[in-house]
């Protein structure tokens, strides 16, 4: 067997013309010149190493060229480090959708939760009144109503995530609605919320009280977490026209309606009827949801029965 002078191996179609010597002489070069970049990469190190040394905190007093190779080293360095906390990163978000959803909350938790977010509202308001001062021009059956509209507005601002704090004001022990609550509300006893035999005139300062009636003139524009809001606790199947608006008119009171008619219409219905005047759990729901998503139109479609005869204004 013949010994290719070139490549040193055993290839009997090796001689004189012998390829092995390009082949091989381009893997060596290819060898020599990774090993020459690494042998330079390395005396760079140590010579930077030296360098540092020398002038400790101070890189200006080395040549430009070896800044310039100890830029690339660390470009290099920082490049890699960069590639592999890519890569652990997806590693951890693969494995963290492989891994089962999160536990379901208790019901003890998710009760806790909701207690400390009611509680949360006393301290940072908003604060909604109802006000029961008006009961003697009800009949029974409207005392009834009442409570389960009051009923209705405290499990909607339990439901929210932004709620306020509530206040029933003029609440008589022994009085028809006090006894019809009781009866109609499982746990009232219990409900977050003060409830209190005083007027909201002798609780809170005149100028931060914003009683809301249909009749106002002004639209409310904001809810306002430093303001106190008043609603009528009223139930009038034969209407008690501008009743509330009357009140506030007499006690001096800044008072606001809903602006159903800036961003609703008339909507034809058989009946012909249209009406702005909302139950008082309606009305905490179009604020509610407007205190939460700061969009009167999305707060007035929660509010606002079809029944009233409005839609919302076409915005396309
Ligand atoms: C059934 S309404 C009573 C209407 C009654 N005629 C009156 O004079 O207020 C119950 C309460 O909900 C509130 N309310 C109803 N519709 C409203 C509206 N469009 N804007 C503001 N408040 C409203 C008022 O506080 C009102 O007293």
């Amino acid at each position: 067997m013949m010994m290719c002078p070139e490549c040193k191996t055993e290839d009997p179609t090796c001689g004189d013309k012998c390829d092995h010597q390009q082949i091989y002489g381009e893997v060596f070069e290819k060898d020599a010149k990774n090993f020459l970049d690494a042998f330079e990469l390395l005396q760079i190190d140590m010579e930077w190493e030296h360098i540092r040394n020398q002038f400790p905190g101070n890189e200006t007093g080395c040549s430009r060229n070896v800044l310039r190779k100890q830029r690339n080293w660390e470009k290099i360095i920082s490049a890699k480090k960069r590639k592999r906390k890519h890569e652990r990163e997806r590693r951890r978000a693969r494995l963290a959708e492989e891994k089962e959803p999160a536990p379901q909350l208790s019901k003890r938790d998710l009760k806790e939760i909701t207690r400390e977010r009611l509680l949360g509202a006393k301290e940072t308001g908003p604060l909604l009144c109802v006000d029961l001062s008006m009961t003697n021009h009800m009949t029974k059956k409207e005392i009834s109503r009442l409570a389960g509209q009051i009923r209705r507005l405290y499990g909607s601002n339990k439901k929210s995530q932004k709620p306020f704090w509530l206040c029933l004001t003029g609440f008589v022990k022994n009085s028809l609605i006090a006894e019809e609550c009781l009866r109609m509300n499982d746990g009232f006893s219990n409900y977050l919320m003060d409830v209190t035999p005083e007027s909201y005139l002798d609780l809170f300062p005149l100028e931060t009280i914003v009683y809301l009636t249909p009749d106002a003139e002004n639209a409310l524009e904001e809810v306002d977490p430093h303001k106190v809001y008043i609603l009528g606790g009223l139930v009038d199947e034969t209407i008690q026209k501008q009743k509330t608006f009357q009140n506030a008119q007499e006690q001096h009171l800044q008072m606001a309606r809903l602006p159903i008619p800036e961003y609703m219409v008339k909507k034809v219905n058989a009946k012909n009827y249209y009406s702005t005047t909302l139950a008082i759990n309606q009305v905490f729901d179009a604020l509610s949801t407007y205190y939460e998503t700061k969009s009167w139109a999305e707060a007035l479609k929660a509010a606002v029965s079809p029944g009233k005869g409005y839609v919302l204004q076409d915005t396309t």
